[in-house]
């Protein structure tokens, strides 16, 4: 299955049939992370899979929105080196589990924290990295759907989309990327004539706390630049920015070509108001 297939069908779930997961698909994921390409290089990465067997009780209070914990058969733990942008990383690489999973029929979702130390002490897993992702993973009881996804030849400019009431609602296509400066709506043609609308129409689909999707793009002559919006935690417009650059990365492998996303700012005025800050952009 493409990237594109699985990020139209995929969506956060939080509640889990009593269901194992085959060893195989755990050792799968493992030699799919070992192997994967990151967001940003040279940061030393590890993952945990565990069984639930009691740990979602002793992670209610300090782990999901309000302490509130989700239960899942599984979790799967990303950790890091800390670095320079590791956060955002841990985000592009824990989205990709998400994914991986997704392709072999299982449902997740991430889970906020603000104490990893705990978290890994809790669940007695000794390393001197540092907790950057947490997903509940398993089988979904629940399945739903997205209507509006007509492919017309290729051109889904005109379309409508939409996704049905089980999935939250994410922003417009054009309310999502600017042409040049900041709040000059990008048009679909523009964005269809730099083969640009199929990677940023998939984006737009990311997860992110609290569903806030923080992120703007501006699209410059050369460079797709993303902006995100102060204000949530440090932490998660991170990992929201990491999983943002992944989605955009694997949609425009498939569509158009690989391109390398250099974090931090980038020279030019795209008049961002202070609410948002550059954080990224890459060379197209
Ligand atoms: C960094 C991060 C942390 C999240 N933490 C939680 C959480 O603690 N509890 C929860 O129910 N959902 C959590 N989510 C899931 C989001 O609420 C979900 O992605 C968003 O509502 C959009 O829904 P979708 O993923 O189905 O598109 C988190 C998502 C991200 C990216």
């Amino acid at each position: 299955m493409n990237y594109q297939d699985l990020i139209k069908e995929k969506h956060s779930v939080r509640e889990y049939k009593n269901k194992k997961v085959d060893a195989k698909i755990i050792k799968e994921l493992n030699n799919f992370m070992s192997i994967s390409k990151s967001l940003v290089s040279d940061i030393k990465t590890s993952y945990e899979f565990v069984e639930n067997n009691g740990i979602s009780e002793k992670l209610n209070g300090i782990c999901g929105y309000k302490g509130i914990m989700i239960e899942a058969p599984y979790y799967a733990l990303v950790y890091s080196e800390k670095k320079p942008y590791y956060l955002e990383n841990g985000g592009y690489l824990g989205e990709l589990i998400s994914l991986k999973l997704f392709e072999r029929g299982l449902d997740s979702c991430f889970i906020t924290f603000s104490d990893g130390a705990k978290v890994s002490e809790i669940l007695g897993i000794d390393t001197d990295l540092e907790l950057v992702a947490l997903l509940g993973f398993g089988y979904g009881k629940t399945s739903k759907s997205i209507f509006g996804f007509t492919k017309t030849g290729g051109n889904y400019s005109k379309a409508k989309f939409g996704l049905d009431d089980n999935t939250k609602e994410k922003y417009k296509l054009t309310e999502m990327v600017y042409d040049g400066k900041w709040g000059v709506e990008a048009s679909y043609d523009m964005l269809a004539n730099r083969m640009l609308e199929m990677p940023l129409f998939y984006s737009r689909l990311a997860p992110s706390s609290y569903n806030r999707q923080p992120w703007k793009f501006i699209l410059a002559d050369d460079r797709i630049i993303l902006a995100m919006e102060k204000g949530n935690s440090s932490y998660n417009d991170a990992v929201d920015a990491g999983i943002q650059m992944l989605y955009f990365d694997l949609v425009i492998a498939e569509t158009l070509m690989e391109i390398k996303w250099t974090m931090g700012e980038t020279e030019g005025d795209f008049d961002v108001p202070d609410t948002h800050e550059i954080v990224a952009f890459a060379r197209i």
